[in-house]
């Protein structure tokens, strides 16, 4: 696949790969992108970060072409997505969240098809499939229908397939959501190689500690907006040196533990009331103590306390206010997807 790959990359690429301004995008009265602002450098892994309906989906389609914004724009490796979509069109390789291939037919065969749709010889599609198929772990599997092919296989099969054009820039719509973590780290690897052999990669994701194993910089989306951009570092080092975790014992001491937390930390908490959950940024590991003493005063009463290096989660409870809900995501996933 290197040669390839390398065939399509002068020394002449722009710096960025995406610069996006403004992009916006309305359905009814609903903003679903609110002027999302992008800038992807060339060579890198962009993760676009957010919750279910965040607005992900609906602004890589507009950078993909496949969506007119409603205001704003965006420009691919330098070219217009509204003026030049052809051009574009060349440029990038986009993955759904689900295979768009043939179930009754092998991986080979689609992948042949695929190539032959563009426009390879038979000799260089059987080529290109096989080299795809080996590249992707599926050689064993290449003789199979589809039907038969697990979630995992189905997604590295899809990212082959969208892989036969070698973009220089590839959308991954949410890669891995609903694989198990083994298939999962497997996809991790792929993108990470995609990378090495000089493509660009723009993924969404909800799983935060996805952005932090992958990207170098990350987009926190959330209601159609970016609430915060930077190195996953950045954004760790943005809500203070440390972060506390305290779990109320009872529902009612939450809006008065809150008052506590905020005026011995001086800082602003986070509240998820119905896992009775406070989260607040701490520069100062001592301060624990005294809030201790502050909330037995008080009469609260905890189940649990914690002090940890803040996650990515938390990092998204902090900007947005409110955490990621990450039990309902596949329903809700695929119900979306079917109305789309
Ligand atoms: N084709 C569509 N028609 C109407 N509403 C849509 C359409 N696509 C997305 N939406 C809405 O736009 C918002 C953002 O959706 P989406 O971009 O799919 O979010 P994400 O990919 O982050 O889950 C959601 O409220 C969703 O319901
Ligand atoms: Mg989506």
């Amino acid at each position: 696949m290197e040669h390839l790959l390398n065939k399509k990359r002068g020394s002449t690429q722009p710096e960025l790969a995406v610069e996006a301004k403004g992009l916006v995008k309305t359905f009814g009265n609903n903003r679903a992108v609110d002027g999302v602002d992008l800038k992807v450098p060339t060579g890198s892994i962009y993760g676009v970060l957010g919750p279910n309906g965040a607005g992900k989906t609906t602004t890589i389609r507009m950078l993909a072409t496949l969506l007119r914004a409603d205001g704003g724009s965006a420009k691919i490796f330098g070219h217009d997505v509204v003026k030049e979509p052809q051009i574009v069109r060349q440029l990038i390789g986009v993955t759904g969240q689900y295979a768009s291939v043939d179930e009754s037919l092998t991986a080979m065969e689609n992948l042949m098809i695929f190539s032959r749709l563009l426009g390879l010889s038979r000799k260089e599609a059987r080529r290109k499939a096989v080299e795809l198929l080996e590249e992707f772990g599926l050689t064993e599997a290449a003789k199979r229908p589809l039907k038969n092919f697990s979630g995992g296989m189905r997604r590295r099969l899809d990212l082959a397939a969208s892989l036969i054009s070698q973009p220089p820039l590839i959308f991954l719509d949410e890669p891995t959501t609903g694989l198990d973590p083994r298939t999962r780290n497997q996809m991790w690897d792929t993108i990470r190689r995609l990378v090495k052999m000089g493509s660009t990669v723009l993924l969404t994701t909800q799983y935060l500690q996805e952005a932090d194993e992958l990207a170098d910089r990350v987009a926190v989306i959330d209601r159609g907006k970016v609430v915060a951009e930077g190195t996953v570092d950045e954004l760790k080092s943005s809500i203070g040196s440390s972060s506390l975790q305290l779990t109320i014992q009872d529902a009612k001491d939450i809006d008065e533990a809150r008052r506590v937390v905020e005026q011995v930390l001086q800082a602003q908490s986070n509240v998820r009331p119905e896992a009775g959950v406070i989260t607040a940024p701490m520069n100062d590991a001592d301060r624990a103590t005294d809030l201790l003493i502050k909330l037995r005063e008080a009469g609260i009463h905890l189940t649990e306390l914690s002090v940890q290096k803040p996650t990515l989660d938390e990092v998204f409870l902090t900007i947005t206010g409110h955490g990621v809900d990450h039990s309902s995501n596949d329903i809700q996933e695929d119900a979306e997807e079917m109305s789309v």
